[in-house]
């Protein structure tokens, strides 16, 4: 155990899960230096965040001249440039319509202030969630969150008037045969459809929150169909619909957003992650009429859009558009799933998946997942999993990462699995 791990072990409670104990010293592009000076190849981009790798210079320049300028004066006090300038690009790329953008620190920030605007504008409380999706660890968020039920463990009752439904993942479908995406996705509107005559009267429901590609539940993409029924019934029953794009965000999919990419504008948006480029930043993000309707003063923070995360993320927005990062996204994903191709007759692999560069390989337990993703880190590859039971392993490699690096990062992946030596399911 190194020095470092040793000190983190003694000073931090147990709450905080881990992937792994690795220890950095830096980054640079896609790859990590340990603390004893290995090279770890980063196929997680810190959980989706650094679109452009690690240290990218003009990022770097971006952050350490603003830095010198302005740290902090908080977005309620004072306007300043990196503020009103990442709003204004931010609103050129999001769908025609959203054009206003509220800024706060994090994806379970950014998902608070969409619970709250979206209830104040409509004057409804009812929201309506889908099994399986992930959208944060505050109360609130954590109330919408069903990617697994260990995050309410423990915490009492949370938001009332919260209703699950749900989300069309073939492979989980309750419906028995039904592994074809469509007849899943039609299962689940009737299933929604149930649930508002018989749970929850549909003149009640403020807003739709969904993943339209579920993250932290296993890299499922929704149907563009089922975004396609959503978007109808949400203006049918005067409901908002809120896609949570805090993973999918930011050209990981291959557009700007999964919206776009799925052909289906919602009417709110939430994003993080990749925002900030590295620095703690998220948004809400609504057309200008819906957000004049949330009042003044009910709701704000000190740190929203602060100097530097702002100057990170234009940074990290104009290297996404100036190398044609997004576009790339379509490519690296092709490359990833081809890399993939000798698991495919591997007995415990499930399913390959992918939208973009988000790719997923599932496999029918965790115990291949998680020994195979340990040992392709022994051999310098960092991936990380999800899925309900961390059965899925997901590949999110920087947008600018070499393609040779990437093919020789998901060979070393394919050996780890075939490799693994993993007790039979049960
Ligand atoms: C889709 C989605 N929403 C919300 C969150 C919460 O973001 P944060 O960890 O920044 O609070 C996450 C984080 O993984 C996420 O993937």
């Amino acid at each position: 155990m190194s020095d470092l791990e040793a000190r983190a072990r003694k000073i931090f409670p147990n709450v905080l899960g881990h992937y792994t104990w690795l220890t950095i010293d830096r980054g640079e592009g896609s790859w990590l230096i340990t603390t004893d000076g290995k090279r770890v190849l980063d196929l997680t981009c810190g959980i989706a965040v650094t679109v452009v790798g690690h240290a990218h210079p003009r990022v770097v320049k971006a952050v350490t001249d603003q830095a010198s300028r302005l740290m902090h004066i908080s977005a309620g006090v004072a306007k300043y440039e990196a503020n009103v300038a990442l709003a204004e690009t931010l609103a050129t790329l999001t769908p025609t319509g959203l054009d206003a953008i509220v800024f706060g620190n994090s994806g379970a920030e950014a998902v608070e202030a969409a619970i709250k605007l979206t209830r104040q504008a409509t004057g409804r409380e009812a929201i309506i969630v889908f099994r399986g999706g992930f959208h944060g660890r505050t109360t609130g968020a954590a109330t919408l969150t069903t990617s697994k039920s260990a995050y309410r463990r423990g915490y009492g009752a949370l938001l009332p008037e919260v209703y699950v439904a749900p989300f069309p993942y073939p492979l989980a479908c309750a419906v028995p045969g039904a592994h074809d995406a469509e007849a899943c996705a039609a299962h689940c509107l009737a299933e929604l459809d149930a649930m508002l005559e018989h749970e929850v009267p549909p003149e009640h429901v403020a807003a739709i929150f969904i993943e339209p590609v579920l993250g932290e539940g296993g890299y499922v993409a929704a149907p563009a169909s089922f975004l396609r029924a959503l978007r109808v019934l949400a203006t049918r029953i005067g409901a908002l619909l809120v896609f949570d794009e805090i993973q999918t965000g930011l050209g990981r999919t291959g557009a700007w957003f999964a919206g776009q990419k799925l052909g289906v504008t919602p009417d709110v948006m939430t994003l993080a992650k990749a925002l900030g480029g590295g620095l703690p930043l998220g948004a809400v993000v609504a057309p200008r009429e819906l957000m004049a309707k949330w009042r003044t003063g009910t709701h704000g923070s000190t740190f929203g859009g602060n100097p530097v995360s702002c100057a990170c993320g234009l940074a990290t927005i104009q290297v996404l558009r100036d190398e044609g990062l997004v576009a790339r996204a379509e490519m690296l994903g092709q490359l990833m799933v081809e890399e993939l191709t000798p698991l495919r007759s591997h007995p415990r692999l499930r399913e390959v998946r992918r939208i973009g560069a988000m790719v997923a390989a599932e496999f029918d337990d965790k115990a291949v997942s998680k020994t195979a993703t340990a040992a392709a880190l022994e051999r310098g590859v960092l991936v990380i999993t999800c899925g309900f039971h961390d059965q899925v392993v997901r590949f999110i490699p920087a947008l600018n990462i070499g393609e040779e690096d990437l093919r020789k990062g998901m060979r070393v992946f394919v050996e780890a699995v075939k490799t693994a030596q993993v007790p039979a399911p049960a």
